[in-house]
């Protein structure tokens, strides 16, 4: 009866040591419920053009694109617009542009889902 309990206690206290090491963070599993990206409201002048001053105009607005974003303007609307195919591969990082925003890691998944948001509903200048 010994030699039986032994190796069942055993599995018992590994069971019970993985289970307690089960760590599940909500966050990291639904990141879209936590972070609660707009989807909605995805306007040039409220999300766009912030998400673009935030991270990229150090470079590419009127005045800096010619000394650092390689002639590229990101500042007024008709720019972005012309551009905007080249802007989401570049900050989706794939392989076909240069990745964006330069030396900066990527942007979070949500400016990226709006950004495709707001080409798909026809890139308003709203
Ligand atoms: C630190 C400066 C810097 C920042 C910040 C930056 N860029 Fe750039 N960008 C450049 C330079 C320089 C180039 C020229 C290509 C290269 O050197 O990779 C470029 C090129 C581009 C291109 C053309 C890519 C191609 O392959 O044709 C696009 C589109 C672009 N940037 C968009 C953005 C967007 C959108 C952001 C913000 C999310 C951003 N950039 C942030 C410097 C920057």
């Amino acid at each position: 009866m010994k030699r039986l309990y032994t190796p069942l206690l055993f599995v018992a206290f590994v069971m019970f040591l993985l289970g307690s090491c089960y760590y599940d963070s909500e966050e990291a599993l639904y990141p879209s419920l936590s972070s609660a990206c707009d989807t909605t409201n995805v306007t040039f002048s409220g999300k766009i053009a912030p998400l673009l001053a935030n991270n990229c105009l150090s470079c590419h607005s009127n005045a800096t694109a010619a000394s650092s974003g390689n002639g590229i303007r990101l500042e007024n609307y008709a720019d972005v617009q012309a551009r905007a195919a080249a802007i989401a591969g570049s900050v989706k990082q794939t392989g076909t542009y240069s990745p964006m925003p330069k030396n900066g890691g990527k942007l979070k998944p949500c400016l990226i889902t709006q950004f495709d948001i707001w080409v798909s509903k026809g890139m308003l200048n709203n």
